[in-house]
């Protein structure tokens, strides 16, 4: 299974690409430019985790990846989509990890989204071959890229079906330190984005980037 991250340049996509370089995982990591994707790969080469990393154009990931993680800013998802909807890789499951967020006098506020969540939007934007999940939306990108740290945290991951979902906890599962918990349909996503807010709101307030989120009771 082929797996690919699109956006794999930024704070967030970098540390999915750092785990999962740990972790031994093949992964494309993909920019709108390659020349950026490159430079990224080598920093995690350096760093001494990026074997199975190889740079990727955003085009190569969609059209070589079984398993798309979508690590860019929300605002740009609607034009993503409508871009590669037709040039995934049939059964091709996306994973989007995006947050409809902004800050509003350093606060950070929800971006109001008429389907419910980013994930169920981007679902409305793609064919319905294309499966969708959701997954590290609640992970701060300032823990996921530090390699010396381990994340001692959950992931929840939902899905449009159990098929998705099984494929994003798949990939994820080997990230070490990591438990991964299945939050079921996509409709989840309503919280977990709302989540993120909470997490970011704390980490403000106490003064620290690494704020997470362990579930007790299973
Ligand atoms: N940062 C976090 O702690 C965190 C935690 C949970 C979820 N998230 C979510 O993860 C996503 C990525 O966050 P981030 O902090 O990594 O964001 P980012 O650094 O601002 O952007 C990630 C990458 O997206 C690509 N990109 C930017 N604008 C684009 C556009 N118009 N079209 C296509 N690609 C574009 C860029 O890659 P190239 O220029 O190389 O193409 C960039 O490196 C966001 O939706 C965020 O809400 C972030």
């Amino acid at each position: 299974m082929q797996v690919g991250i699109i956006g794999g340049t930024g704070a967030e996509g970098r540390g999915l690409a750092a785990r999962l370089g740990a972790a031994s995982v093949s992964a494309l990591i993909g920019s709108r430019d390659l020349a950026r994707a490159r430079e990224t790969v080598e920093r995690l080469r350096s760093d001494g985790g990026g074997a199975s990393l190889e740079a990727a154009t955003n085009d190569a990931v969609v059209e070589r990846s079984d398993v798309v993680f979508l690590a860019v800013p929300f605002a740009s998802a609607d034009d993503l989509a409508a871009a590669y909807g037709d040039r995934f890789r049939p059964g091709a499951v996306v994973v989007d990890l995006t947050v409809p967020m902004r800050f509003h006098d350093g606060a950070p506020v929800f971006v109001d989204v008429p389907e419910g969540s980013a994930a169920e939007r981007l679902r409305a934007r793609l064919p319905p071959p294309v499966r969708v999940a959701a997954a590290l939306k609640t992970i701060p990108a300032s823990v996921l890229g530090r390699l010396d740290q381990p994340l001692d945290c959950d992931d929840f991951v939902c899905g449009d079906s159990p098929e998705a979902r099984a494929a994003a906890s798949d990939v994820l599962s080997r990230i070490p330190t990591l438990r991964i918990l299945d939050a079921g349909g996509l409709d989840a996503a309503r919280a977990l984005e709302r989540m993120t807010l909470l997490a970011v709101g704390l980490n403000k307030r106490y003064r620290v980037r690494s704020a997470r989120f362990r579930m007790v009771g299973l």
